[in-house]
């Protein structure tokens, strides 16, 4: 069974105070299978790792499905194979995405026929138990296919907003790796005196980006990335990245909670655009 990935499209830090963010579903996905087996083997293809599942449980990487099989409650033993398009840590929900798909395929495999509402409130639960927090943002969006609009983390459905985006094509650049995690991003905005203001001004962005065309998205994108820059969460590279994006004529600005990690661009690109992109980032993808 498949689940997808997340990017947050406005919104990001302003939404842990409260204000409101845009997340939609992309297509990079990972998958699970499950098939007979006479004892509990779980296998990370991306990873290179098999392991039993009392081995597994002692290893880092598998806590998100073990914690996905505990909270199931499911008996008999199986082989859970894993593979990821997703790259890691970087904004994208590759977590979230893991635990979907893991209990779609629990789901479909022991005949639990699991509704959406079920796979999105047992998939936040097991973030939540493996991170000790999480926002509904990742599990929800990917749980439901669907873009949402998060607000104190109750959500609402804005296809049309989903539509009009994807207009155009989305591109995801994975610039760098994270120097630092979410919860440090955090911390650092916490820490920023004028963060108030700028919050006010990201939530004015997001509503009208709501009901924007395309073209006003791009622009939008442009000045939630610079109020993102203020925050101090932006990087010289993610900051390249928007640069050159912009002259191509797209809308860009990072994506999550920055420090490193992903760029979404919106627009055509060309192939010479793309090369020049691909040249400053570790991998770009059509999403
Ligand atoms: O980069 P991510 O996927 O961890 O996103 C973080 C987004 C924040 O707004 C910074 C935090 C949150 O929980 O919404």
């Amino acid at each position: 069974m498949k689940a997808k990935g997340k990017v947050i499209f406005f919104g990001e830090h302003a939404v842990v105070y409260g204000y409101t963010a845009l997340s939609i579903p992309i297509n990079l996905s990972t998958n699970v299978n499950i098939k007979k087996n006479d004892n509990l083997v779980i296998e990370l293809k991306n990873l290179n790792k098999k392991l039993g599942f009392e081995e597994a449980k002692k290893d880092n990487d598998f806590r998100y499905i073990i914690k996905a099989i505990e909270l199931l409650k499911v008996k008999e033993p199986f082989f859970l194979s894993v593979s990821s398009e997703l790259p890691v840590s970087c904004g994208l929900g590759s977590s979230a995405s893991v635990v979907v798909a893991t209990i779609r395929a629990l789901s479909k495999f022991f005949n639990l026929n699991l509704p959406k509402e079920e796979i999105a409130k047992l998939s936040h639960r097991v973030e939540r138990e493996v991170q000790g927090k999480a926002s509904i943002t990742d599990t929800y969006t990917i749980s439901y296919e669907r873009a949402l609009k998060i607000r104190n983390n109750e959500f609402s459905f804005i296809d049309e907003f989903e539509k009009t985006v994807r207009e155009e094509k989305l591109y995801i650049a994975y610039v760098e790796e994270r120097e630092m995690k979410t919860a440090d991003l955090i911390k650092v905005v916490s820490e920023k005196e004028e963060k108030e203001e700028i919050f006010k001004e990201i939530e004015e962005i997001t509503r009208e980006a709501l009901s924007s065309d395309v073209e006003r998205i791009k622009e939008l994108m442009l000045e939630n990335h610079k109020l993102l820059d203020k925050l101090g969460v932006s990087t010289k590279g993610l900051n390249r990245v928007v640069r050159l994006a912009k002259k191509f004529g797209c809308g860009a600005k990072l994506t999550g909670a920055g420090g490193g990690g992903c760029v979404i661009i919106l627009g055509d690109l060309n192939e010479e655009e793309k090369e020049l992109i691909e040249k400053i980032v570790k991998s770009l993808y059509l999403a």
